[in-house]
């Protein structure tokens, strides 16, 4: 496996000289693990040795108060982390007469350990054939690999996974994770060192100049993407209007009529679409003007708008019918949202187009 022997010889030259790396104990190596995950190395150096010089044992932190652990966690932040260490440790001193678990199933069975953390003390501590991936390992084998999958499907933990596994090197799962942590940290960075990476002849992304572009960010959660086509219908001077129903958002402003798609669309593909030809009816029309603005955020979705300025000659009944007939300079009027504002306020001599 050319991956693993090329990363484990750059780690040899240049894995980082970290605290937590001399300690061979469970205990020590989760206390770094969960240290680690709440903030970066620099910042994590100063907690870990305080931690570990007040709590030196699992027992130390099993008998203090939880007030006292999270007096120490101050400034970390998501405390649950630092109050389910302190369950855990009870819970290994009471149940497990003070040994951590030897395996990763058992290990993530305590409270705070998941996939990663169990793999990360199974490996370290016992030297076990458990691959933990975090941010580093998925970037990594994301570029390395040319995988093009949105981190965190699940298909792309799968994949992942599975390939990390083929590329283990035996009795080194340590040494293995180690590296991936140390080589993501250094070079392979979310904006990556490829000029100076040992790596970078194998490495697809590189080759195929998409090193900045992989690993693919996860869609947020509920994370709506829409394609707003506004029609600004003008018919002399006047335009169409109407006011948003339903429950979405922007109830009750005024807008141009709209066709809201899924996907991207084309004005070809609008003026097929059922919608638009209802609108029209069998009047004649033509398009003066395209205009797409920027992606308009919301908390949970993006909007891609894109306003057609059309004249229409000729009755347009079904127009009048659903929407509102108002003089142009009479727009300013009406309340409209932030992004039909925009719209307006680029004509700047919007009244007389
Ligand atoms: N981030 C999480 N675990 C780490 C480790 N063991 N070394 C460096 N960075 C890390």
């Amino acid at each position: 496996m050319v991956f693993t022997t090329l990363l484990l010889g750059w780690y040899g030259d240049n894995g980082r000289d970290l605290p937590w790396k001399t300690y061979k104990d469970p205990y020590t190596i989760w206390v770094s693990e969960v240290i680690l995950q709440q903030t970066r190395v620099q910042q994590g150096e100063a907690y870990f040795r305080n931690f570990i010089s007040t709590f030196p044992t699992v027992r130390h932190l099993a008998e203090a108060s939880v007030d006292d652990v999270l007096k120490l966690w101050q400034g970390l932040g998501y405390y649950s982390r630092a109050r389910n260490m302190h369950k855990t440790a009870r819970k290994i001193v009471d149940e497990y007469g003070g040994m951590f678990p030897k395996d990763v199933e058992s290990l993530k069975k305590l409270d705070g350990i998941g996939p990663y953390t169990a793999s990360a003390v199974a490996s370290f501590a016992y030297g076990i054939p458990a691959v933990a991936l975090d941010g580093n390992g998925y970037r990594i084998l994301a570029r390395y690999f040319g995988i093009d999958l949105p981190l965190g499907s699940p298909s792309a933990v799968k994949t992942f996974r599975e390939l990390a596994v083929s590329l283990l090197p035996e009795g080194k799962s340590a040494d293995f994770n180690q590296a991936l942590m140390d080589f993501g940290s250094l070079v392979c960075m979310p904006r990556p060192l490829c000029v100076s990476c040992p790596l970078a002849d194998h490495c697809i992304a590189y080759n195929t100049g998409l090193a900045e572009s992989l690993p693919v960010k996860p869609r947020k959660a509920g994370h709506r993407t829409r394609y707003f086509h506004y029609l600004d219908f003008g018919q002399d001077t006047f335009t169409f209007i109407g006011q948003r129903k339903g429950n979405d958002i922007w109830k009750g402003l005024y807008e141009f009529p709209l066709i809201e798609t899924s996907m991207p669309a084309t004005y070809p593909d609008l003026i097929r679409s059922e919608r638009f030809r209802i609108l029209v009816g069998t009047s004649d029309y033509v398009l003066n003007n395209t205009q797409a603005l920027k992606p308009h955020k919301l908390t949970h979705q993006s909007i891609h708008p894109v306003f057609y300025r059309i004249s229409i000659t000729g009755p347009a009944p079904n127009l009048e019918k659903e929407y509102k007939k108002v003089p142009r300079e009479e727009l300013s009027k009406y309340a409209v949202s932030r992004l039909t504002e925009k719209y307006m306020n680029f004509f700047h001599n919007f009244a007389g187009l």
